[in-house]
This record gives structure tokens, sequence and C-alpha cells, in this order.
């Protein structure tokens, strides 16, 4: 053949393979179903240990733990599958090392845009039954776990395109067969893939092994240091009698360190006029303004090492959020009444700090269920 007649049929057909992946992503063709019920589906249920005095961890009756269902998940949690150029996944956010947050004054999406929000850490998020979100604008794990996927400045993918990718993929095929039983590739979902992600995040539990339960279980002392700083926080008040107390407990109550009410900590100045709160918060999510500037409690295990502070990252240190406690903060007609100037001295702010300190529980990492499986 002439030479130039094979060129024109070669550009011919590169005319014909651009039309054609113009119009069809190549990266997804059309997923035959599979057939899955070669795959032993035989879960075993999972009880995760509890800390010492903590309540139930509450279990939807529709997704139980299974080991399964917690590895499905792990998987999902750590693979940048979910993103829209792979690069990202949910632990780009939430690092087990960073004890599942970012140490960023609010996240950074795949495409380099910040959210407004600071990444709350996941420690011990299967106990948030209050709702989600610094402004409780979800209410489940299930829910929560279907939004970062589409969500414009975190993981900016859409979930038909996740889930045809995770049909074509044979370790996927065999971990919803595992977890879930399905028979074939046709039944993965996003639904079940949001309840693996929840399940995988209930397991997220620490404190165990902190000073304060094991001082709980009497199996460890406090300092006597540590022990003026529990009663500082804990408001018993039992130190000197002129000494006032530091509020804390009202709002950060043993043993989760938190009621996870939404409450205002008196961190903006708007006097009366509840409408500029630049983040309305819980209100915004209520249409409520009487609730604007109101964010949910965080709890307080390894707060030590989740800087910077506050829904909106502001504070970058444990010393800047007791200075601002002890000042008693900005003014507005909705602040807590618990939120005053306490007046404590340098060393009762450290004897607080100690006591913070012996809500550290570092251990869990070590927990191979929780770790990077890729
Ligand atoms: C780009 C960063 C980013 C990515 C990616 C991301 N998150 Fe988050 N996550 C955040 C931020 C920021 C918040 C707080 C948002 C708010 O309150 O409005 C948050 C909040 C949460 C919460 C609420 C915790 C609580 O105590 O209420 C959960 C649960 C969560 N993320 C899970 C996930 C899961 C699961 C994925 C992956 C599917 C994921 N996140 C991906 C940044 C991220
Ligand atoms: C009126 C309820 C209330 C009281 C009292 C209170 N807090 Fe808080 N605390 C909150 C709320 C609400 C937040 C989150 C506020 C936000 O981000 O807008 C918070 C945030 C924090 C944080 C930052 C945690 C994080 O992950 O960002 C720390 C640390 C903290 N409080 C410690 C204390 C200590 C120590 C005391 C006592 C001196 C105290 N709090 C008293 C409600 C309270």
């Amino acid at each position: 053949m002439d030479r130039r007649i094979i060129h024109s049929k070669l550009l011919g057909l590169c005319v014909v393979l651009i039309g054609f992946s113009c119009c069809q992503d190549p990266e997804m063709p059309n997923a035959k179903d599979i057939d899955l019920t070669d795959i032993v589906y035989d879960p075993s249920s999972y009880e995760p240990e509890i800390p010492f005095g903590f309540p139930k961890l509450e279990i939807p009756e529709d997704n139980p733990l299974t080991l399964e269902g917690i590895d499905l998940g792990r998987h999902l949690f750590y693979d940048p599958v979910l993103s829209a150029d792979s690069t990202m996944s949910c632990s780009s956010c939430h690092l087990p090392e960073l004890h599942f947050q970012d140490h960023q004054i609010t996240s950074q999406g795949i495409d380099g845009v910040n959210g407004h929000r600071n990444a709350m850490s996941l420690i011990n998020v299967g106990f948030n039954y209050n709702g989600l979100f610094w402004d409780g604008r979800v209410q489940t794990l299930e829910e929560q776990a279907l939004l970062p996927v589409e969500d414009e400045v975190e993981l900016h993918h859409t979930w038909p395109q996740v889930i045809e990718k995770l049909k074509l993929n044979p370790l996927y095929q065999e971990k919803f067969r595992q977890a879930f039983g399905i028979e074939n590739t046709s039944e993965i979902t996003k639904e079940l893939a949001a309840k693996a992600i929840a399940s995988f995040e209930r397991i997220i539990i620490t404190g165990h092994k902190s000073k304060f339960i094991r001082v709980s279980q009497g199996l460890d002392f406090f300092s006597n240091q540590e022990d003026k700083g529990k009663d500082l926080f804990e408001d018993t008040s039992n130190i000197e009698a002129d000494s006032l107390d530091a509020e804390c407990s009202h709002c950060h109550v043993a043993p989760l360190f938190t009621t996870n009410f939404y409450e205002n900590n008196g961190l903006d100045s708007v006097g009366d006029n509840l409408q500029l709160f630049v983040d309305k918060g819980y209100g915004g999510f209520l249409n409520d303004p009487a609730q604007n500037g109101k964010f949910r409690v965080p709890n307080l295990y390894n707060v030590a090492f989740t800087a910077p502070y506050m829904h909106d990252g502001r504070m970058e240190d444990l010393t800047t959020v007791l200075d601002h406690y002890n000042s008693g903060g900005e003014n507005s007609i909705n602040k807590n009444a618990n939120i005053r100037p306490l007046e404590l001295s340098d060393e009762k702010i450290e004897s607080l700090m100690a006591f913070l300190n012996t809500l550290i529980d570092t251990s869990y990492l070590d927990n191979p269920m929780l770790q990077n499986p890729f």
C-alpha cells in the first residue's frame, strides 16, 4: 500500500478514536456485571473495646459492625479512587498520624481550594449522637460519608463514576461481597460504600490508655498539678476557698469531654446583632438566628496534638485557647454564661494544661484495623 494511503488511513482512525474517546470516558467502560457468588460470604461480627465509663456505642440496626465491613471501609477511606483526579482520599484531610485531622487552619481539596472550616478529628466520632460537622447539619455517619466525594472543595468527583471504578476493581468486588453478601457487581452502590466507611469510623476509638481513664479505673494516680487542673476543669472548687474555677466541664463533660451540644464560647464580638457572625454555625443549619455563632462542643482526647483549634482553626496552640477562656472571650448576647473572665493565675493555667495532657492516648494508632492498607 502507498505510504500516503496508510497515513491517511491512520489519520482517519485517529479521528475516529478521538471522536470516540471524547464521548466516552476511557476510564469508564460500561462494567459488565460479574457474578460474585464463588467468593465466601461469612461475616464476623465485631465489638470494639470501649474505654471505661464511656456510654454505649450505638450501632444502627441496618449496619451491624463486622470485620469485613470495617475492612472495606478502611480501604475506601484511604483510597484516592474517591477523588476526581485520584490524588486525595478521606485520609488526606483526616490523617491517622495527626489523629484523623490535618493540622491546617482550613482544609484544601483536590482543586487547591480551601473550605472555610477546620477539619475535625474523627477520634471517638461514633459517640457524636447529636449531629455531625461543626454545625450539626448531618445526623449519621452513613449520611455524612456520602458528602465529601461530591463536595466541590473536597473530592469533587461523582458517585456514579466512583461506583463504576469500584465495580471494575477485583479487590473491591471481593470486599463488597465479603462485607455485604452481594451476588453481583451491579449491587455495589454508594449506600453500601457509605455504610462501610461509617463502620470504619465507628472503631476510631481512643482514651483507654489515657491517664485520665486509668486514674478513673484506679490504675494510676494524678500528680498534684494534674489534680489541681482537674479540680479547676471540673468545677469542684475544692482547691483554695477563694479560687475561681474554670467552668470547662459545663460543656466538656467527662468521660467523652463533650455534651455534644452547640454553644457559643465567645469567639466573636457581635454584641446584640447575631446576624453579624461570619459563620452562623448551628443557627445557619437550623435557620434560627438565636443559634447563630454556636458550634458543637468538640471532645478533647489528644487535643494536645490537634492544633489549630476551633471551627475555623483560628487558634494556633492550647496556650491561646486557655488565654481565650481566661479572658472571658468576646461579647455577644447568646454567649454561654459560663464563658466569663476567670482570673486564673499562670500556675492555674499550667495545671489546666497538665490536666488536658492526661487525655492523651496515642496507643490506638497501633491498631492494624485503623491503618492505611495501601
Ligand atoms: C478536603 C478535606 C476533607 C476531605 C477530603 C474529607 N474531609 Fe471530612 N471533614 C473536613 C472538614 C473541613 C470537616 C468539618 C466540616 C464542617 O463542619 O463543615 C470534616 C468533617 C468530617 C466529619 C464530621 C466529624 C464530626 O465530629 O462531626 C466526618 C465524619 C468526616 N469529615 C469524614 C470524612 C470522610 C468519611 C471522608 C471521605 C469520604 C472525608 N471526611 C473527606 C475535611 C475533609
Ligand atoms: C459554654 C461551653 C464551653 C465551655 C464552658 C468551655 N468550652 Fe471549650 N469549646 C466549646 C465549644 C463550643 C468549642 C468549639 C467552638 C468553635 O469552634 O466555634 C470549644 C473548643 C475548645 C477547644 C478546641 C478544641 C478543638 O478541637 O478545636 C479546647 C481545647 C477547649 N474548648 C477547651 C476548653 C477548656 C480548657 C475550658 C475551660 C477553661 C473550656 N473549653 C470551656 C465550649 C465550651
